[in-house]
């Protein structure tokens, strides 16, 4: 399976992670967006209380002033701290009781002025009746005052800002609403030119905000702590989505490449077995043309052989047939294997005896090609394999070496302890197998079969079949090879 092919199947979840990373982004942005609302309701919430408190103390004055007014002002006893009002412009501003007790005439704005004394001392809340215009200097408005009674003039009925300047504890408020003329105060404003309706000046007044301001601080942290957990919740909730369907996909993948992979090799395996067919096929068919050959001459004319000629062309015939014989037997084990009906039965098999024994089959083939066998196994290394399948593949890969060893040479059988694997190769000096063969010497399916140095016949499914079945026992087998140098088989078995 190539690269491309892989990505084809496989599902891109960098495309998933940015999907969540903007779904999380939200999130916070909504989150974000909610809190900052939430902390503008509570100051909001601030302002308006201490709004209240502020409009209901000018009230409070307005309402105290007018009642004052309406008296046209109030006469009260001199003392050492109320003096006559040198700015009242009134007659009879000052007048003696029959008893002899001085009284002066208060006018709303001395009243304000002394209300707001006490105040200050009780409370901390501080007026100021003020005018731009004013007729005692000391009156004069302060800076944002100023602004707040030129805001009146264009129609503005209140002002109010948080006096920032101080630490948040000792914040004050301030609230402004102007003082309109209203006819009892014609008594003594008419005179300035006043009428009624017009803006004569106004009452700043200061409440104290450190305590609400205190609460309101408390307030905003608990909302950011609620809007923290609810984040983080929110977020683990979302990461945890993204942690399902990343694993989602990831096994989504994993399942599709394997199928994927599956179907390559089902494609690979059916092809390889068209193929087999084919080279079976005309595998078979060569062998029998020659029984078919060899028994029409029989047939035809066996009066005009001898019967030294008949045994030659019988024993042609009886080659033929073997070789056919072998074939198919190869070929019936091959399709057991490929079924799977073939089980190992699995048992400890001392090697030198083993080697031994099927080492002495081939000990006339050998001989005849002066071939000579050594083996090199350890006396009592045992190996736990299936006996019969052991024997086939060693009787297997003895022939084949003895196939293609030429006369005079030599095979060698070596059988060793590796780490936790028992290692068996067959050695020889013989012709040894071109390149290209051995690229393809275990597919099934690849014409192979060649003879040996004699002429010896081989299927060529011999070496396929060893190989699947020390698969079969968990091992590995392999070749290496040197044209004209030998071959050596080798496999290894876990113990
Ligand atoms: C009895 C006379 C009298 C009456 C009634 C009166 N005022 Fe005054 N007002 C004065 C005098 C005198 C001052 C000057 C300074 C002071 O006493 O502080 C003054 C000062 C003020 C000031 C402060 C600014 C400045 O010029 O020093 C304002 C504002 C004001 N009056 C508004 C009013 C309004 C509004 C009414 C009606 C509800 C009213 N007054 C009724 C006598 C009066």
């Amino acid at each position: 399976m190539n690269d491309n092919s892989l990505t084809l199947v496989k599902q891109d979840y960098s495309k998933i992670r940015v999907i969540f990373i903007s779904i999380l982004a939200l999130w916070t942005i909504l989150i974000g967006v909610m809190l900052l609302w939430e902390i503008n309701i509570d100051k909001k919430n601030t302002r308006s209380i201490i709004m209240a408190q502020a409009k209901s103390f000018y009230k409070q004055i307005v309402i105290t002033r007018l009642w004052s007014s309406v008296h046209g002002g109030v006469y009260v006893p001199v003392t050492e701290i109320t003096q006559p009002n040198p700015y009242l412009d009134v007659p009879k501003r000052d007048v003696t009781t029959t008893d002899g007790t001085k009284l002066t005439l208060i006018n709303p704005a001395y009243m304000t002025r002394q209300i707001a004394e006490i105040a200050f001392e009780k409370g901390d809340i501080r007026f100021h009746i003020t005018s731009l215009n004013p007729i005692r200097p000391a009156n004069k408005a302060e800076e944002w005052e100023r602004k707040a009674l030129s805001a009146f003039k264009g129609k503005m009925d209140e002002f109010s800002e948080w006096d920032k300047e101080k630490p948040a504890d000792k914040q004050y408020f301030r609230y402004m609403a102007p003082l309109i003329v209203e006819t009892p105060c014609l008594k003594c404003h008419a005179k300035q030119g006043y009428k009624e309706g017009d803006i004569r000046g106004g009452i700043s007044v200061s409440v104290p905000a450190g305590d609400l301001l205190a609460v309101q601080k408390n307030t905003i942290l608990n909302s950011i702590l609620g809007y923290l957990i609810i984040w983080f919740f929110g977020s683990l909730g979302i990461a945890t989505a993204f942690y399902f369907v990343r694993n989602d996909i990831r096994s989504r993948n994993k399942l599709n490449a394997e199928l994927y992979e599956t179907k390559g090799s089902l494609e690979t395996s059916m092809k390889e077995k068209d193929k087999f067919f084919s080279v079976i096929a005309h595998d078979l068919k060569s062998p029998f043309t020659g029984v078919l050959g060899l028994s029409q001459i029989i047939t035809d004319d066996i009066e005009n052989f001898n019967p030294s000629e008949i045994k030659n062309i019988v024993e042609k015939l009886h080659t033929s047939i073997g070789r056919l014989f072998k074939l198919l037997e190869n070929l019936l084990e091959w399709s057991r294997l490929q079924r799977g009906l073939i089980k190992l039965e699995l048992v400890k098999i001392p090697v030198k005896k083993l080697v031994e024994e099927n080492t002495a089959l081939f000990a006339s083939k050998a001989e005849l090609k002066n071939i000579r066998i050594f083996s090199n196994v350890p006396d009592d290394l045992e190996i736990v394999a299936d006996k019969q399948i052991l024997s086939l593949v060693l009787r297997n890969l003895i022939s084949n070496s003895v196939k293609f060893t030429p006369n005079g040479g030599e095979i060698t059988i070596t059988v060793s302890d590796e780490n936790k694997q028992t290692r068996v190769s067959v050695k020889d000096n013989g012709i040894g197998i071109p390149p290209e063969i051995i690229s393809v010497i275990f597919k099934v399916g690849e014409k192979i079969s060649r003879l040996g140095t004699e002429g010896e016949e081989s299927t060529g499914l011999g070496l396929i079949i060893c190989k699947e079945f020390i698969e079969k026992h968990g091992g590995t087998f392999s070749v290496i090879s040197e044209t004209g140098k030998g071959a050596e088989f080798t496999f290894l078995i876990p113990k």
